[in-house]
């Protein structure tokens, strides 16, 4: 049995995120020790799935960076191999998840956390994970619609 559920008053209320594993984290083969990280954590994987995306579908995950400086570099580079998209479920999984995988940049993330262990770059920085409940309530529509 789920250990959650085991007394659920103790916990915060359920909720799911999505994290995506980016090309770069998928090419280095790094997608099992990612996901391992989350199940160390008890968190529990709803949904998983390997593809190539295509740009149009990117340009609706990233439409809150449209116009940034960065965001054609990250179409190009998220549409450039397979992500392994992925629905976490867990009491607070969305603030846990956004603590694990740490500081959009890289340079700047604290060991321990993935992009602080595995990231070096900017754009290329291992894994997305959804901000908000309304984030993940958009962005998972995109890879489980
Ligand atoms: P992600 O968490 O997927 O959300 C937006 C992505 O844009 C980010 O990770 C990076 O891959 C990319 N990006 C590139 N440059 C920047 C920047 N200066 N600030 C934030 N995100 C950036």
């Amino acid at each position: 049995m789920d250990h959650f559920a085991q007394d659920p008053r103790r916990y915060a209320q359920t909720e799911r995120t999505l994290i995506v594993i980016k090309p770069d984290a998928v090419r280095r083969g790094l997608v099992g020790k990612i996901i391992q990280r989350f199940e160390d954590r008890s968190l529990k994987l709803i949904a998983l799935e390997l593809r190539t995306l295509e740009k149009e579908r990117l340009e609706d995950l990233y439409s809150p960076h449209r116009g940034k400086p960065f965001f054609n570099d990250l179409v190009e580079f998220m549409s450039s191999g397979p992500v392994a998209a992925a629905i976490l479920e867990g009491p607070e999984v969305i603030k846990i998840t956004r603590l694990m995988i740490g500081n959009t940049k890289s340079p700047e993330a604290a060991p321990g956390t993935i992009r602080g262990d595995f990231g070096l770059g900017i754009t290329e920085n291992i894994i997305h994970a959804s901000d908000t409940l309304e984030s993940f309530e958009r962005e998972s529509k995109i890879f489980f619609p």
